[in-house]
């Protein structure tokens, strides 16, 4: 049974479309203002809204972005006065669905409702069906949920359905390969191949018969006909991972396939016709590459048309927790371990750490501690050395442009850091001279010196 979303203030409006929609066997939730139907919109599982322009306080829109924001295929149909044609066109532009005008044509209002849940359930079903498809071929959640990440799912899924070259930039271990893979699955093109080449992985010969295929003959060893990469990719997607150690001489042939849409084997006379989606990768900042020579300017424009940019993890650190969990769960399972979570303690340290290594660095992290811990809660024990002891480095201790006054700054730390091995001692000095390292008279003589009672 569809739910729908009756709202306006006018209360006979209300109860005479309540009345109608029920006898035609829909189950409806009635509104009398934009706060109520606002929070009507948080709170329920609803098919379809109808709203009137006019509703106080803040009008129709406000009613129809809220449902857009939530679940932007959803249809809002937008009851206008009579006279008012420009509100309507207002409405249509703001993305309703359909308007009705006041006084309203019954029957109308009936099958404006009824088009409105089929196209609904249309488009309900081909996500589901998406996403069936995209469970079957493995493809992983990018799990996380900073509002970094979100910029980025969202280039994803409208990036996905074009043809566009994509260019995805990132540290080591930021997902960019999780992302190609991504754009490929949400695509059209996601029933055909999804091949990939690790640019900077093999001598630029027998780089460039792989990804372009070679003809026999072509250079000693060549004994056959060979098919490249990018042909067998023919329809689906090709991923050139890490771009930027590619070597000049291909670079150029990479441009010609890419604005050209052909290829030529090797060693061949004649051209083959390309219809592959390129996704590039690179960690380096390309822009500096093309400055110092080593990076084909026309190379960089052709790839660079949609960039995706994955910020680093220590930059979302909210996205840690429900990494270190979903990870966690991983390495249980596959280590027939039954660890329940982490201790208040571990779950901080990752927070703290800077992941240089990013995605990539935690789930190591986390498969390791999985492996030492002996525990039912992961314990900064477990972790690895990277964590429980932070570089200077990570402590981010660097000179101000200004300058700093070193000894007085120093005198800081040690005192911050005998304050915190205290309070993890729980008061106990003997236990804080061990956890710093120190004997117990070097300890007194510090609390005395920075006058710690
Ligand atoms: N948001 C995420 N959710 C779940 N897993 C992730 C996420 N981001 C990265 N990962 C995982 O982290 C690991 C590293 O990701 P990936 O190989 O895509 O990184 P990369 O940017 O290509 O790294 P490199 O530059 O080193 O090649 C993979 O196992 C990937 O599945
Ligand atoms: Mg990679």
């Amino acid at each position: 049974m569809s739910t729908i979303l009756v709202a306006d203030d006018e209360k006979s409006m209300v109860e005479m479309l309540e009345i109608m929609l029920q006898r035609e066997g829909y189950e409806v939730i009635t509104a009398h203002s934009t706060d109520e139907a606002i929070e009507k919109i948080g709170k329920h599982e609803l098919d379809l809204v109808i709203s009137d322009m006019k509703i106080p306080k803040e009008g129709g829109g406000a009613v129809l972005r809220a449902s857009l924001q939530r679940e932007r295929t959803r249809p809002v149909i937008m009851i206008t006065a009579y006279a008012s044609a420009e509100s309507a066109v207002e409405a249509m532009k703001m993305g309703a669905y359909d308007y009705i005008t006041k006084p309203f044509d019954v029957e109308k209002l009936k099958l404006t409702v009824k088009n409105a849940l089929e196209k609904r359930g249309l488009v309900l079903e081909n996500l589901n069906l998406k996403k069936e498809l995209r469970e079957k071929s493995g493809i992983k959640e990018m799990l996380g949920n900073s509002a970094a990440l979100a910029v980025v799912k969202d280039l994803i899924s409208r990036v996905a359905e074009t043809n566009s070259t994509v260019l995805i930039t990132g540290e080591s271990g930021t997902g960019k390969e999780l992302v190609a893979k991504a754009i490929h699955a949400f695509s059209q093109r996601s029933g055909k191949p999804f091949l990939s080449i690790n640019c900077g992985a093999m001598p630029e010969q027998l780089l460039e018969s792989e990804m372009f295929g070679h003809k026999k003959g072509a250079f000693t060893g060549a004994a056959n006909d060979k098919m490249g990469l990018l042909e067998v990719a023919s329809e689906g997607t090709f991923f050139l991972d890490e771009v930027g150690e590619m070597p000049l001489s291909l670079q150029v042939k990479l441009v010609r396939a890419i604005q050209e849409r052909e290829i030529r084997r090797v060693g061949d006379v004649k051209d083959i016709k390309l219809d592959v989606r390129f996704i590039a990768a690179t960690n380096k900042n390309l822009t500096e590459t093309v400055k110092n020579g080593s990076f084909r300017e026309d190379l960089f424009y052709r790839l660079n048309v949609v960039q995706i940019e994955l910020p680093p993890l220590r930059e979302r650190k909210e996205d840690i927790p429900i990494l270190a969990r979903t990870f966690l769960e991983k390495f249980n399972a596959q280590n027939s371990r039954n660890i329940q979570s982490f201790s208040k303690e571990a779950m901080k340290m990752l927070e703290d750490y800077h992941w240089p290594g990013n995605v990539r660095e935690l789930e190591n992290a986390i498969e390791r501690a999985v492996v030492l811990e002996a525990g039912q809660w992961i314990s900064p024990e477990s972790m690895p050395e990277s964590l429980r002891f932070p570089s200077a480095e990570a402590l981010a201790v660097s000179v101000p442009t200004g300058g700093i006054d070193m000894e007085l700054h120093i005198g800081e730390i040690e005192k911050q850091m005998i304050l915190s091995a205290l309070k993890m001692a729980g008061g106990s000095k003997k236990e804080a001279a061990r956890l710093l390292n120190m004997n117990l008279r070097s300890l007194r003589y510090k609390l005395s010196k920075y006058d710690i009672k």
